[in-house]
């Protein structure tokens, strides 16, 4: 059994964050402030105590489009940005990369993009500033809103490309289209120079990790915990060191496991697969990093080192440029 102070030490560790959607990450009382300014109707967003209501993975993407109407100006973005910020902050996070959106910033007009863009950038650093908290971004594609769509969004990623938006990925309805159909946007993103990440196995199957490897040539998988019904599948991550953004709490939440203990991360891990763990949608799923560590070391019994290996693992898998890396690190190892 844990003692209390070893939880306390383990859930105040300093953090690295790599999967965490914009929109995902705006709590309710935001929103709501955001629709009462601009007169926006959310009938359907929030359950009578506040939270946000969904009762599957479709209806929470749905809820998840409904919410961000709000969000309609980078000004909103750059409030989004700090409020954001000031909670990864306040959960020992040192280091993020944040999924960013051209569809709903600007709709995917590069000119528009550019301006929400600067807004959010504007924002991270003030967020730099004040708390240490260094932000990096990911241009994502949604998946459900199809390939044409997604070329608009890469094309926005590789005009924008460098040292802060570090990558390209997707999420979204993994049933919508093949891995393949999105190919294109993934091989512009590439060749821009950007790092590549795609959302697969969560609801997919292992054969949506394996496609999402071979189509889009990914180094990274949002969540991919569906590949351990695969041994040979597992192996192929273990030998191409791909590593697997986990996100404990959101699979729960949205019940692509009943419980915690049901979760694959502790065989993952144990198979020597490179995991790390992040939040996906915090508010959303009734989470915070911090809660996170503290729900597996509770359940796994993990103790500090495990969760310095899984930030050292997060830190090398890092989109970001190696002085940035370096600094991190370096921070990491003060621990
Ligand atoms: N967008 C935001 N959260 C997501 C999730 N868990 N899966 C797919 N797309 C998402
Ligand atoms: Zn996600």
């Amino acid at each position: 059994m844990m003692d209390q102070d070893q939880l306390d030490r383990i859930t105040r560790l300093p953090k690295v964050e790599l999967h965490l959607h914009h929109e995902g990450a705006a709590p309710p009382d935001f929103i709501k402030g955001l629709a009462q300014e601009k007169s926006v109707n959310l009938d359907g967003v929030f359950a009578p105590d506040g939270s946000y209501a969904f009762r599957d993975f479709v209806h929470f993407l749905n809820v998840y489009e409904a919410a961000t109407q709000v969000l309609k100006t980078p000004e909103d973005y750059a409030r989004l940005t700090k409020a954001i910020l000031e909670e990864s902050a306040a959960n020992d996070v040192i280091y993020s990369e944040i999924f960013l959106s051209p569809d709903f910033c600007g709709g995917g007009d590069v000119g528009a993009w550019r301006e929400y863009l600067h807004a959010i950038q504007e924002a991270a650093a003030e967020a730099e500033q004040d708390h240490g908290i260094l932000l990096r971004g990911i241009v994502t594609c949604v998946r459900h809103f199809g390939p044409e769509q997604a070329k608009t969004a890469a094309l926005c990623a590789a005009e924008t490309a460098g040292d802060w938006i570090v990558g390209f990925g997707m999420g979204g309805n993994e049933a919508k289209g093949t891995a393949k159909d999105f190919a294109y946007s993934f091989d512009m993103a590439r060749e821009a120079g950007l790092r590549l990440t795609a959302h697969a196995g969560e609801w997919g199957g292992a054969r949506s990790v394996q496609d999402a490897l071979t189509d889009l040539r990914v180094e990274r998988i949002g969540h991919g915990v569906q590949a351990i019904t695969d041994p040979a599948l597992i192996d192929r991550i273990m030998d191409d060191g791909i590593v697997l953004e986990l996100c404990p709490g959101s699979n729960v939440a949205l019940q692509v496991y009943p419980t915690l203990d049901q979760h694959p991360i502790e065989q993952l891990r144990q198979r020597g697969v490179k995991i790390t763990v992040s939040t996906d949608d915090p508010p959303f799923f009734h989470t915070t990093l911090r809660d996170e560590y503290r729900n597996l070391a509770q359940t796994f019994g993990w103790d500090e080192d495990v969760f310095m290996d899984l930030n050292t693992t997060a830190a090398q898998a890092a989109f970001c440029d190696e002085d940035t890396r370096r600094r991190v690190l370096q921070r990491l190892e003060r621990t």
